[in-house]
């Protein structure tokens, strides 16, 4: 039996559920968990690059080290592993990353509009606006850091010209993140229609409150 059957399954599950709900391509966007228990050497499972999600299986995934090398025998990791690998790096909160092309999403970073703060929902999850990177060619150590910076301490970012990366403490949060910022994107796009203040920002005073929320359940997931 396979030590990491279980979090295949479930990476599997995700790749098949954003795919269904849209959130990609049959070959775009990339997914990653910790594997937790793997040693301080620590290693990451992730999707490997162009197969389409129709035709994933669970044993496709791939083991890369904290460098981003494969286990021996195995497909060749996504183009983006250098994202996610920047991505655990810096945070050490994160068990997993998400990234999608979901179609509202990508038309605000082609706009190069970062999605402000105008839903509820979205401040408690992401922790406020859905900031937007500095534009980086697909799969470059340029990229990884762009969507770092544009990340920081929140739990999603457009990647400008690109589409979005999420994160969270389990692979579904992950998932579900990049899908409350599509969801968002949408109202964000629509709301913009009836011209200018048709996307209006939530009260400061309310922004602030829900951030704090946003830090509780942060360190709460972090056991702290
Ligand atoms: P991979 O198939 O290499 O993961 O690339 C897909 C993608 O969306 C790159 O940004």
């Amino acid at each position: 039996m396979d030590r990491w059957e279980s979090q295949r399954r479930e990476l599997w599950d995700v790749c098949a559920e954003m795919y269904r709900r849209g959130l990609v391509g049959a070959y775009s966007g990339n997914a990653s968990l910790r594997l937790e228990g793997a040693g301080k050497e620590g290693l990451l499972l992730v999707t490997p690059t162009h197969r389409p999600y129709y035709r994933l299986k669970p044993e496709d995934l791939v083991v890369v080290n904290l460098e981003g090398e494969p286990a021996e025998d195995s497909l060749v990791p996504s183009s983006e592993t250098a994202l996610h690998l920047e991505i655990y790096r810096q945070r050490g909160d994160v068990a997993a990353v998400v990234h999608t092309h979901s179609v509202y999403a990508s038309v605000a970073a082609v706009a190069g509009l970062e999605i402000p703060p105008i839903i509820d929902e979205m401040v408690i999850s992401i922790g406020g606006s859905v900031r937007i990177s500095d534009y980086a060619f697909p799969g470059t150590e340029e990229l990884a850091r762009a969507a770092c910076r544009a990340l920081g301490d929140r739990n999603a970012a457009l990647l400008r010209h690109h589409g979005v990366v999420g994160v969270g403490p389990s692979i579904w949060e992950a998932l579900e993140v990049c899908d409350l910022v599509e969801r968002v994107a949408k109202i964000f796009v629509l709301a913009q229609s009836f011209g200018p203040g048709g996307a209006n920002r939530l009260p400061p005073d309310i922004i602030d409150i829900e951030q704090q929320l946003f830090q509780m359940q942060r360190r709460a997931s972090r056991g702290l």
